[in-house]
């Protein structure tokens, strides 16, 4: 058992839940139903997996204890429901009663961009642990120095998580083309999105190495915006549109046939995804990928108004929540997808397609959230887990 955890008091059984006093002083009430869910002895749970045996019927979950001791050197609760049901609680699952945080997700933007040379993000597990944890915090990273050779973005990746493969690859090259299958592919202004929003789950965090950008290229500077700032300033401002646009859904698609791999997806969901207690958990917004909206006409008006309300604060929110700078060669930008919203300016005086070549790949949010977890446990158990922007409910 892990030291790191408070030794229990004293117990009381109180009509409500059971009460705990902490060896610092502190007490907290444990519902009866939490606990009856959450018990770790070895009829409910198993140990070995550390997965739960059965789901509970109402009945138990009604059930009052008959009687509560401390045990295993005051590490350990035991509970009496009934004759055969000996309760076990472990303060290390005790600790995981925890009411929701409140304003989990309050923090400015940096003013400058965190940024971690290559070779100490590859060889220095410190620096790689400072990379995770800038992108839970701040939602955008920089490295430099990063080497100049096509593919290099997958040895940067390698060292967080397996590359998402997509509809574009798993390494893709964003260069102007002639026959472009995306708009990023041309030398058009980009305007702020997120990309793949039309797939279930889009992917996480981006991965974006200059591999060239000549001097004589002009504009093509990149940019960053986060939306959940925005969309946060959003719900205060103007609460009846912010609830329009967490109630009605956008479309988001893309529907390109004449490719080598056709692509037919649509996929409909809300802009901005709120929990329990309206804290922002998720926000979609892409407009290149938009399609028609399948909505009444009464609430296609709101919805327009609410969406136009919208873009607006994203765009006047950029001098508070954006960043913009012009990559250079051997800058590799990993942002998350979720929270940012990403874009480019336009691009004059290409000549060759090369005059302006950058590799992207993806890695799913999923896998880094597990590894950051990981690393968190091992380098920052007791600091703050910021939210990671995938609408899960709670992050702590
Ligand atoms: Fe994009
Ligand atoms: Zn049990």
């Amino acid at each position: 058992m892990s030291t790191n955890f408070l030794e229990i008091r004293s117990l009381q059984l109180r009509h409500t839940g059971l009460w705990i006093i902490w060896s610092d002083g502190h007490s907290e009430e444990y519902s009866y139903s939490w606990l009856r869910q959450n018990c770790h002895c070895e009829q409910c749970y198993n140990s070995s997996t550390g997965q739960r045996r059965a789901a509970l019927a109402d009945d138990d979950l009604k059930q009052q204890p008959k009687s509560a001791f401390i045990a295993d050197n005051k590490l350990t609760v035991n509970i009496h429901w009934d004759i055969r049901h000996l309760g076990r609680y472990p303060v290390e699952q005790l600790s995981a009663y925890k009411k929701p945080p409140n304003n989990y997700y309050q923090y400015a933007k940096q003013e400058m961009l965190l940024t971690i040379p290559f070779q100490d993000y590859i060889f220095d597990d410190q620096s790689r642990w400072r990379l995770l944890q800038g992108l839970n915090q701040h939602g955008i990273v920089l490295l430099t120095d990063v080497p100049t050779q096509e593919d290099t973005i997958r040895q940067v990746a390698a060292r967080i998580a397996p590359i998402q493969r997509t509809i574009y690859g798993e390494v893709y090259d964003v260069c102007v083309e002639d026959k472009p299958i995306n708009i990023a592919y041309t030398d058009e202004e980009l305007p702020l999105h997120m990309d793949l929003i039309y797939y279930e789950s889009p992917p996480g965090l981006q991965l974006l190495h200059c591999l060239r950008f000549n001097e004589t290229v002009t504009g093509g500077l990149s940019t960053f915006l986060d939306a959940f700032k925005v969309a946060e300033q959003f719900q205060r401002t103007d609460p009846d549109a912010f609830s329009t646009l967490c109630r009605l859904p956008g479309c988001f698609q893309k529907i390109h046939r004449d490719r080598e791999q056709p692509v037919n997806i649509i996929y409909q969901r809300p802009h901005i995804v709120t929990n329990c207690y309206q804290e922002i958990i998720g926000v979609n917004w892409s407009p290149p990928f938009e399609g028609p909206v399948r909505l009444k006409s009464d609430d296609l008006a709101d919805y327009y108004q609410a969406y136009d309300k919208f873009a607006g604060c994203m765009a006047n929110g950029f001098n508070a929540y954006g960043y913009e700078f012009r990559l250079k060669p051997g800058d590799l930008v990993i942002f998350n997808n979720r929270r940012f919203v990403h874009g480019r300016q336009k691009i004059g005086n290409i000549i060759s397609k090369t005059d302006r070549w950058l590799q992207g790949c993806y890695i799913s949010i999923d896998d880094f959230v597990n590894q950051f977890r990981l690393a968190h446990q091992q380098y920052a158990e007791h600091e703050p887990i910021y939210h990671f922007a995938n609408q899960n409910y709670f992050e702590q």
